[in-house]
This record gives C-alpha cells, sequence and structure tokens, in this order.
C-alpha cells in the first residue's frame, strides 16, 4: 500500500534501523526495488526527481509507481519527490499524489545559488503547512552538499551550489538545525556532512575530516527526535567501477560513502538513505558486460534483465546491511 513517508521512519526510529531511498526514472529500475524488497521483506522508499519527471513524464512515473503498489499489496510503499525546488514543484507533486516531497530550500530556485537561512525557513514551512493537511510527509534540507577536499559544491548533476564554499556552508550547524526544525515542523531533516551526489564524491576512502559522522553525532544529540536524511550515499563499489571499466567505459579513481560509515550513522539518527549512482553503475556495468560478450544481441530485453538483476542485487544489499530487511 502506498503510505505516508513519516509512518515509516516514525517506525525506522523506534526500531532502530535504516531505509534506502531509491531514485526511480524507468521501469526496470522500479522492478528492481519491489523485487528486491519483496525478497527481504523491507519497506520501500521510491524517490523521484524533476530529472526523472521530465525523462519518463509525470503520468508515466505516478503510473509506474501505482503498478509496484498494485504488484505488491503487503509492501508499503513511499512515492517521494527528491529535491524539489519550489513549493510550486512540491504542490504539483502532491496533486499527483505523492506521499512525501522535499523541500530542498538550501539552493533558491535556479538550483545553483545559495539561499539565505529565511528563504529556507519560508519555503519549507510554506510547505510544511500545505502537506501536512494531507496527511503528506515534509523532508528539507538545511546546508550544502559539498566537498570538503575541494570546497566546491555539488556539481556532477547539475543540482549544486556554484562556486566556492565555506566550512559552515558545507557542514550542517547542530543549532542552526534545532532552531529550522522548530521553525518548520518538517519531518525529515538532509543534511549536509560532506557527501556529495553522483560517482565522484572522494578522491580518497573517506576518512573523518572529509565525511563528517560526528557531525551527525552532534546534531543528533541537540535533535535526538529528528528523522534524519543524508543525500549522496551511494558507496561507488571499486568492483562495479572495475566491471564498467573492463567493458569499455571510462571512470576515474573515485570513491563512495563506505557501507559501514552509513551503518554508523543509523545509530545516531539517520533513517533515510539517499541512493541514485549505485544503481545506475550496477545497470551500466551489466549492460557493458551484456554487449561485450553477446554482440550479436539487439533486443532490448535480454539487456535490461541483467541490468534489472544487477541493480536488485544492490537494493537486496542495501536493505540486509541498514537493517530494513523483515521490517515490511
Ligand atoms: O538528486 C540527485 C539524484 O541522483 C537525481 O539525479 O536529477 O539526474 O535525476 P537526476
Ligand atoms: P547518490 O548520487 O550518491 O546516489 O545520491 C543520490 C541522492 O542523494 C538523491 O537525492
Ligand atoms: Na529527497
Ligand atoms: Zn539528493
Amino acid at each position: 500500500a502506498l503510505v505516508s513517508m513519516r509512518q515509516l521512519l516514525d517506525h525506522a526510529a523506534e526500531h532502530g534501523y535504516g531505509i534506502p531511498a531509491f531514485n526511480v526514472n524507468n521501469l526496470e529500475q522500479v522492478q528492481a526495488i519491489m523485487e528486491a524488497a519483496a525478497q527481504t521483506d523491507s519497506p520501500v522508499i521510491m524517490q523521484a526527481s524533476a530529472g526523472a519527471r521530465k525523462y519518463a513524464g509525470e503520468g508515466f512515473l505516478k503510473y509506474l509507481i501505482q503498478a509496484a503498489v498494485e504488484s505488491y499489496p503487503h509492501i508499503p510503499v513511499v512515492m517521494h519527490q527528491d529535491h524539489g525546488q519550489s513549493p510550486k514543484i512540491c504542490q504539483g507533486a502532491i496533486d499527483l499524489g505523492f506521499s512525501s516531497v522535499m523541500m530542498d530550500g538550501s539552493l533558491k530556485e535556479d538550483g545553483k545559488s545559495i539561499a539565505d537561512y529565511d528563504y529556507n525557513v519560508a519555503v519549507t514551512k510554506q510547505v510544511v503547512d500545505m502537506a501536512h493537511k494531507l496527511g503528506v510527509t515534509v523532508e528539507g534540507e538545511l546546508g550544502c552538499l559539498g566537498s570538503l577536499e575541494t570546497m566546491q559544491g555539488d556539481k556532477e548533476d547539475g543540482h549544486g551550489a556554484d562556486g566556492k564554499l565555506t566550512m559552515d556552508q558545507l557542514l550542517t550547524d547542530p543549532e542552526q538545525a534545532a532552531d529550522f526544525v522548530r521553525k518548520t515542523q518538517l519531518d525529515a531533516l538532509a543534511i549536509a556532512i560532506g557527501t556529495s551526489h553522483g560517482a565522484y564524491k572522494f578522491t580518497r576512502k573517506p576518512t573523518g575530516d572529509i565525511l563528517s559522522i560526528s557531525r551527525i553525532k552532534e546534531i543528533n544529540k541537540r535533535l535526538p527526535n529528528t528523522h534524519l536524511v543524508m543525500h549522496g550515499s551511494s558507496s561507488v563499489p571499486q568492483e562495479l567501477l572495475a566491471e564498467i571499466r573492463q567493458f569499455g567505459g571510462d571512470m576515474k579513481e573515485t570513491y563512495g560513502v563506505p557501507v559501514e560509515e552509513i551503518q554508523e550513522a543509523i545509530k545516531f539518527g539517520v533513517r533515510k538513505i539517499n541512493i541514485d549512482t549505485d544503481i545506475r553503475l550496477a545497470m551500466t556495468g551489466a549492460i557493458r558486460r551484456f554487449f561485450a560478450e553477446n554482440p550479436g544481441k539487439f533486443d532490448p530485453r535480454e539487456y535490461l534483465k541483467p541490468a534489472r538483476e544487477a541493480a536488485k542485487g544492490i537494493c537486496v544489499q542495501r536493505y540486509q546491511q541498514f537493517g530494513t530487511a523483515g521490517q515490511a
């Protein structure tokens, strides 16, 4: 059944686990997530970015997720709008039937200029007011995703802030977070701790100076009852990079967020963990391998099937690693 995200996050907090939120853009990704959830008995958060809605079309996305809900009636499913850039976009998602929306007011509507704090409070509160009337969950974001190695905003997928950022912008301030939650009354808070979207997060396996799990602990101390969200949480498995390279792809050296760091974060209030890139890498590796090994094949079902299997494999792993398995 379609459920609100608040319901799932409250349960996760009560039982001390985390829930991966997987981005979806097409049929095979939706199927992969649902097959993994059914196999591991996990609740599901599927999220669609503005880019996903543009790629698939709103109606297709809506009914793909609706099909998932109908095909797996025993699995709770959240349909979440990822990175809504304005109250208007969030309103549109709610009208379309999303059970949860993210108002990302850390950036202005252009998605690249850093918004001031009062703007973020105002737009987030506006979305909370309209969403809560309808039982829809709201995620907000405080702080800017970006690299503590380069002090650059997150540019890889075109979401992030322009130019050089300061430490204060790249790490969410616990005191300000407490004020933000009090003023907006949101349900879940995305925080900045040194992660960024995409495959190129870290130039080395991250240590505490560039991935600040200690900042999560400080925020959690100040806000023990707030559900925290980690964006940019793909682990970028080295074996997937190797597979892509082996079959002709060009991936530079890069590192993601280690699963054991996410497991630590879950102990300190992180309940929603956003993952898109790992599924992209898994599907690309599988398709590259298939084409390399089967140069004569041209039926999309034949190469999308291993891609779907590979995506499912990532989802099964994360459900097990985050403690989501068995909680549906
Ligand atoms: O927010 C980032 C997600 O990975 C979605 O990316 O905007 O390319 O769909 P996208
Ligand atoms: P990744 O690019 O690390 O998968 O992050 C996805 C995300 O945060 C979507 O909002
Ligand atoms: Na989101
Ligand atoms: Zn994100």
